[in-house]
């Protein structure tokens, strides 16, 4: 966000006085009661150990934090294994027809896990992966479709220490390529695709096109959910049901050191190149099933818990998978899109399952309240007790909206900020002691220590806007970039001495509560999802008529931020464009590059971008002329009449093209 834009909406939300008190019968039944705050403030480690202490252990840890900045350690010494406390341990209580998930295809299908079914299938996969050769440490690709296969996938490679990386089904043949070199995945786990809008949706052949530059990778299992005709490899490709369907249901699970890797999980950062972020077991699992537990307010025998997000993101592998499944909890779990076969396919998902508990992004909730309110109310949504909203700041209108239409003006909104470094959710209201104010993220969860500060490291007063950092190291917190130490260093822990810079902006309001405020980096939110500009740039430079691209992220009602492009082509290719054709061409190429979710939203073609005189682009005058808002200062460019042209050339609507 600019710092234009940001000032226009903090003067907004400084007016806000509406306050939520929790439900009384929430708050006196309330897994987070006020002195957890209390408790966690005395001694922060010591609270975490308690946490820990929800898992089951195999080896108690000798030491609960070892922290040589900026790389720490949680429960030294102590070992688990993720997967049985994910599903073994529920069963041997005798929970075993516990349901885990009730999980529903996008034509309507249907199938009930219970935990007890869980372990099974997931003995069944690690014995299937450890008969084709995976090992402790072998890393594994997972790029699935929302099935239940995907869960057994991640929790088979957890059950025996080999790392997964979940690559979102949306990403690209090439961005799947990138990240499978990167860290060295030697196996990968596909189906031949899933079900999206209404019709078969293939992921097979981004596979089959991204092994073709992968020579490494050993074996492809895939799990056959459309019935697609797919490639095959003979020798390298296998069906899931083959190979795991043989297998016996039972595997001896071993215990792994509460440091061993878990999983990566690629994110965009300020450069072209994702992040592979690395996260690791005791602490993690410490870290997202406590936050679970105390935020949701979780009762697993009666809740019903829907995490609406896509496994493929960090909000999907903490709370869909690790954080419910370690608490026992019962969960839905959707394939598809909300608008297939209608537009209240959620309302009527909710009202059939009796959802108790709703956690999902403002950029949902604002397509919602476009297709309007008639769609929830034409359901039965009084089962809903708790919802919850990720991914980028909500703002106050549909907060509202969320609490009236769907919460029928009785269900708290726990508004989460966290990120994928982050592992789990760091601040947050708690639903059963928080008076909430519809956008604020309020106060971090007890044992983080979030501030926001100046530009000088000190911590800013009250009614004051800066840099969100943390303060301390908690048991989640990322342990490093895959491979690029100094990355990890400079982009973290070096703008403020000693503390993790977040990337966001944020404010405390008179009252002392945190309200995010979005990037201050060059990363964009699009639909909750990061996107770096220098990501797109790169690929749309990367095409053959193009000269120069400088990417922006402007304000959309919808999507939060959308993606806009400023493309300067080369001048032997300029006289033969005809139409527009290369505009499209271009939402192609970054299509393809990336994947759809990247395409920019505007591409405008210009002549010319705005330099300053050391030649640097500059994108602040780019996100003016995208938001269409008065020009900031221009006296620092080469050529100020750029800037004013594009503008004209973007009201003209000339080489612009919106969905
Ligand atoms: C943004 C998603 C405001 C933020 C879990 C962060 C939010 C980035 C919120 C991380 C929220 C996430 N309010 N902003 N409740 N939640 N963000 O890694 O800018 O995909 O840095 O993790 O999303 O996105 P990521």
């Amino acid at each position: 966000m600019s710092d234009d834009s940001a000032q226009q909406e903090l003067s907004a939300l400084l007016h806000e006085a509406r306050r939520f008190e929790p439900p009384a019968d929430l708050a006196a039944q309330a897994n987070a009661q006020p002195s957890l705050y209390q408790k966690a403030n005395a001694d922060p480690v010591a609270f975490w150990e308690g946490a820990a202490r929800r898992l089951t252990w195999a080896e108690p840890w000798s030491k609960a934090l070892e922290w040589e900045l900026p790389y720490s350690r949680w429960f030294v010494g102590g070992k688990l294994n993720v997967a049985v406390n994910c599903v073994d341990r529920h069963v041997d209580a005798g929970l075993g027809d516990r349901v885990a998930f009730y999980w529903e295809g996008e034509p309507g299908d249907t199938r009930t896990i219970t935990y007890a079914d869980l372990k099974a299938d997931v003995c069944r996969a690690a014995n299937a992966l450890v008969e084709l050769g995976v090992q402790t440490g072998t890393k594994v690709a997972i790029y699935m479709p929302m099935i239940p296969e995907t869960v057994v996938a991640m929790l088979a490679c957890a059950r025996l220490g080999a790392p997964h990386t979940v690559v979102f089904g949306g990403f690209s043949a090439d961005a799947l390529k990138g990240r499978i070199l990167d860290c060295d995945a030697r196996y990968v786990i596909t189906a031949d695709g899933g079900y999206r809008r209404g019709a078969p949706s293939a992921l097979k052949p981004a596979v089959d096109e991204a092994l073709e530059g992968c020579p490494d990778v050993a074996k492809v299992l895939v799990v056959r959910r459309t019935g697609q005709d797919v490639g095959w490899t003979a020798g390298r490709d296998v069906w899931w049901h083959d190979v795991v369907g043989r297998q016996p249901a039972e595997h001896a699970a071993e215990s792994f050191d509460a440091e061993n890797p878990l999983y990566i999980m690629y994110t965009s950062g300020t450069t072209a190149k994702p992040k592979g972020i690395l996260h690791t077991s005791g602490g993690y699992l410490t870290h997202v099933s406590a936050t679970h537990h105390y935020i949701f307010d979780i009762k697993p025998e009666k809740d019903i818990f829907w995490t609406a997000a896509d496994i493929g993101w960090v909000t999907g592998h903490s709370y869909i998978v690790y954080g419910p499944l370690a608490n026992a909890t019962t969960s839905l779990m959707y394939e598809g899109t909300p608008d297939t076969p209608k537009r209240d396919r959620w309302w009527d998902m909710i009202e059939r399952y009796k959802v108790t508990i709703l956690y999902t992004a403002p950029t949902t909730i604002r397509t919602f309240m476009k297709w309007g309110e008639d769609l929830p109310a034409g359901h039965d949504l009084s089962s809903l007790r708790l919802l919850g909203s990720v991914g980028e700041p909500i703002n106050p209108e549909a907060w509202m909206w969320y609490r009236t239409h769907i919460g029928g003006d009785r269900c708290p909104i726990v508004d989460t900020w966290w990120q994928t470094e982050t592992g789990g959710i760091l601040i947050t209201p708690l639903p059963g002691i928080t008076a909430t104010k519809p956008g604020a993220g309020m106060t971090p969860f007890p044992g983080i220590s979030a501030d926001v500060v100046r530009q000088d490291g000190s911590s800013v007063g009250n009614d004051e806007g800066g840099y969100l950092v943390i303060r301390e190291p908690w048991p989640g917190m990322l342990r490093g970039i895959w491979g690029d130490d100094e990355r990890y260093r400079s982009t973290y822990w070096s703008r403020f001495d000693g503390m993790y810079f977040a990337g966001d902006g944020a404010k405390r309001d008179e009252d002392g509560d945190i309200w995010l405020l979005g990037r201050v980096d060059d990363v964009m939110n699009v639909s909750g999802h990061r996107i770096s500009t220098t990501e797109v740039e790169h690929a749309i430079v990367g095409h053959p008529s193009v000269a120069e691209a400088a990417v922006v992220g402007a304000n959309d009602p919808t999507t939060g931020q959308a993606i806009v492009a400023f493309v300067t082509i080369k001048s032997s290719v300029e006289d033969a464009d005809e139409g527009g054709e290369l505009v499209t061409d271009l939402r192609n190429h970054v299509a393809k590059e990336i994947g759809p979710i990247a395409k920019p939203r505007q591409i405008l073609l210009t002549p010319e971008l705005p330099k300053t005189r050391s030649g640097k682009i500059m994108r602040r005058l780019l996100r003016d002329v995208a938001e269409q808002r008065e020009l900031g200062d221009v006296t620092t460019l080469l050529d100020p009449t750029v800037v004013t042209a594009i503008r004209d050339r973007l009201s003209t609507g000339v080489g612009v093209e919106e969905e």
